[in-house]
Parts: C-alpha cells; sequence; structure tokens
C-alpha cells in the first residue's frame, strides 16, 4: 500500500543557500545525487565527494544550469587513507563547511565477509568508519561555520523487528568471531550510525552544530545492484513492488529536511524517517521527523560512547 510521503516545506524548499558549503559523500547516484540537486537549486556550493570522480562529473554535468556550483573531489569510504587524503584536500581549499552529508553506503550481498582496506567488515566500514573518521576531521570547520549541520544515513533496517533488535557487537564490531551474515552487518552498521548522530549532538551541545540520523525511504536507487542476483531480480519485480518503493527525491526529503530545515535543529541527535512500509513496527511506517526508534539499542548513550571510544582507535585517531 501506498503512504503519504513526508515532503520539505516551502519556507525550507526556497531557503536561500548561496554562500553555504555542503559536503555529500556518494552523491554522484540515488539518495546522494537529488540531495545534492536541490543543494545546488537553492544556491549552495556542493563538495561531491565521490568514489568515481568520473561518474560524479558526467552526472554533475546536469548541475551546470542551476543556480549554485559544485567541485567534484575523490573519497573511498573503504580506505582510510582516501579519507584523510580527502581531508586534506578539502581544507586546503576550503575555509566553511555548513553541512557534511555521510550519504554514501552499501551493503555486501555474498556469503562471506569482504573488508575495507583496513580490515573492517565493508558495510560497517564504508557506513560507520570511513564517515567517523571524516566527521571527526571536520569537527573544527564545521563548530567554526556554525551553525552547521551533520547527517548520517542509516536505515529502518536498523530497528529490526519486535523480536529481534540489531545491536553494535562493542566486542566484534568487524565479525572477526561470528559467522558472517550481510544483511545483519549491514543492520549493525545502520545502528552505529544512529548511536553515532546521538552521542555527536551530545558532545556538541552548545557548539551550534546539529546531527542527525535518517532512513530515506526505499528508494528506486542504485542500492544493492553490485550483486549480480538483485541485477537480474530489480527490473522484474520493478513494477510489482513500484508502488511500495519511493523515487530518489522523495528519498532526498528526509536528508533536505535534516541539512536546510529550521525546524530539524530543535532536534539534535535524533533519528528522522521518511514513511516506510518496510519498518516491521507498525507506529513507524508513517514515518516522522523525528522519529522515535524502536529500537533501545539505537538510544542507548552509554553503548553509544563505548561505541565512539573504541572507533577512535580503530580509526587511528588516538
Ligand atoms: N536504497 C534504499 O532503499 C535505502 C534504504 C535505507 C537506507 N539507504 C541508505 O541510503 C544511502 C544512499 O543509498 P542509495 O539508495 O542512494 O544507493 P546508491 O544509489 O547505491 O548510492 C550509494 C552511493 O554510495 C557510494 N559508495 C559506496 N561505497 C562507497 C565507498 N567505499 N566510498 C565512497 N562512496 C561509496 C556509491 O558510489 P558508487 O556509485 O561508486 O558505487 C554511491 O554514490 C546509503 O547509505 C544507504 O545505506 C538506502
Amino acid at each position: 500500500m501506498a503512504r503519504r510521503k513526508l515532503w520539505i516545506d516551502n519556507v525550507t524548499e526556497n531557503k536561500d543557500l548561496s554562500g553555504k558549503t555542503y559536503i555529500v559523500t556518494g552523491a554522484n547516484s540515488g539518495v546522494g545525487l537529488e540531495t545534492t540537486r536541490q543543494l545546488i537549486k537553492q544556491g549552495a556550493h556542493v563538495v561531491m565527494a565521490c568514489r568515481r570522480v568520473k561518474a560524479g562529473q558526467k552526472v554533475a554535468e546536469e548541475f551546470k544550469s542551476l543556480t549554485g556550483s559544485f567541485d567534484v573531489m575523490r573519497l573511498d569510504l573503504a580506505d582510510l587513507s582516501s579519507v584523510r587524503e580527502f581531508v586534506k584536500n578539502f581544507l586546503s581549499r576550503y575555509d566553511q563547511l555548513h553541512g557534511l552529508d555521510c550519504n554514501a553506503g552499501m551493503v555486501s550481498m555474498g556469503r562471506d565477509v569482504t573488508r575495507t582496506k583496513d580490515g573492517f567488515e565493508m558495510s560497517i566500514g564504508v557506513s560507520y568508519f570511513g564517515h567517523f573518521l571524516l566527521t571527526e576531521s571536520l569537527l573544527d570547520i564545521l563548530k567554526k561555520s556554525a551553525p552547521s549541520r551533520i547527517v548520517l544515513l542509516s536505515s529502518c533496517v536498523h530497528a529490526g523487528r519486535p523480536d529481534n533488535r540489531p545491536y553494535v557487537h562493542l566486542d566484534d564490531l568487524n565479525y572477526d568471531k561470528r559467522e558472517f551474515n550481510a544483511m545483519n552487518a549491514y543492520s549493525e552498521a545502520k545502528v552505529a550510525n544512529v548511536l553515532y548522530a546521538l552521542e555527536l549532538s551530545n558532545r556538541l551541545k552548545g557548539t551550534n552544530v546539529s546531527t542527525f540520523s535518517v532512513h530515506p525511504g526505499w528508494a528506486r536507487s542504485n542500492f544493492g545492484k553490485e550483486n549480480v542476483f538483485m541485477r537480474i531480480i530489480s527490473p522484474i519485480m520493478a513494477p510489482f513492488i513500484r508502488s511500495m518503493t519511493d523515487s530518489n527525491e522523495e528519498s532526498a526529503q528526509t536528508s533536505l529536511h535534516c541539512l536546510i530545515s529550521d525546524q530539524a535543529v530543535k532536534h539534535s541527535g535524533e533519528y528522522f524517517s521518511q514513511s516506510s512500509v518496510l519498518y516491521r513496527d507498525k507506529e513507524c511506517k508513517d514515518g516522522g521527523w523525528p522519529l522515535a526508534t524502536p529500537n533501545p539499542h539505537a538510544k542507548d548513550m552509554k553503548v553509544a560512547k563505548e561505541l565512539v571510544s573504541k572507533t577512535y582507535k580503530l580509526v587511528g585517531l588516538h
């Protein structure tokens, strides 16, 4: 059944963003591409942080006629040295940052664990560890440019279901000891992002830097399409599931609300969601800006702080 889509309000949609600088990771595709398009339409300068620079440059051709501007820069979140290089290049070119949209993500669909260059399990490595290092390395410029915002893409799968709520395994974040399960790994990565937004907002109190975690919806993007099975099955399934899924533009709305709306900043640290048939909890299906996560493991500040403290060491910050 189709659900009413949450959409940014008129004031937000028409806000003049000229003079503002944003970074959107994974800006060449799906939700990131549409988020980028709207920011540029409203006059912003967007640094499109892409793993494949040529793909970024190609889609950015469409943005040349819009009011704002863009710059495509290389960022591979599965490689911490690439994150460091990106930060170095960004800081050498820019002296302000008003919004960091940690949008890129992937799910590794195989039966066996795949790893980032630094040995993290791939889903959590890209979604959480890579974005963690990126965010922490840009905190000073975000504080200096405040008011500013940080958005971390999560997913409704972080909520799990009433009899099975995913949680971060602090003693084995990277499937070194457990049997690998791709969907569990992805869900845990997205719990980590909800917890990180929560911890960061607490740490950044009084700085005018706000943080949010987001479920974009069930986007008709390229998500999961590296998988051969998904590549075959997606076009066959598309007509049947169309009414349940969201366009990439609809899926960008929640990130845009968190990045631009004056209302969002009243809820720093919280989880925001597009409506989504994918929730197993009935009360979540209509979404919410913000939405109370039904997963107790995703709102436990003690766990959030332990996760962050462990992550500092794992990404080489302490
Ligand atoms: N699609 C959904 O229904 C859905 C639902 C819930 C949450 N989400 C989340 O929404 C976010 C956006 O996904 P989407 O639906 O727009 O998917 P998408 O079309 O596949 O876009 C994902 C983007 O992430 C980039 N990316 C993947 N690995 C990367 C890496 N190692 N370094 C840098 N960039 C990397 C991709 O780059 P390439 O083009 O080079 O691969 C692409 O630009 C993700 O965080 C996803 O987990 C999506």
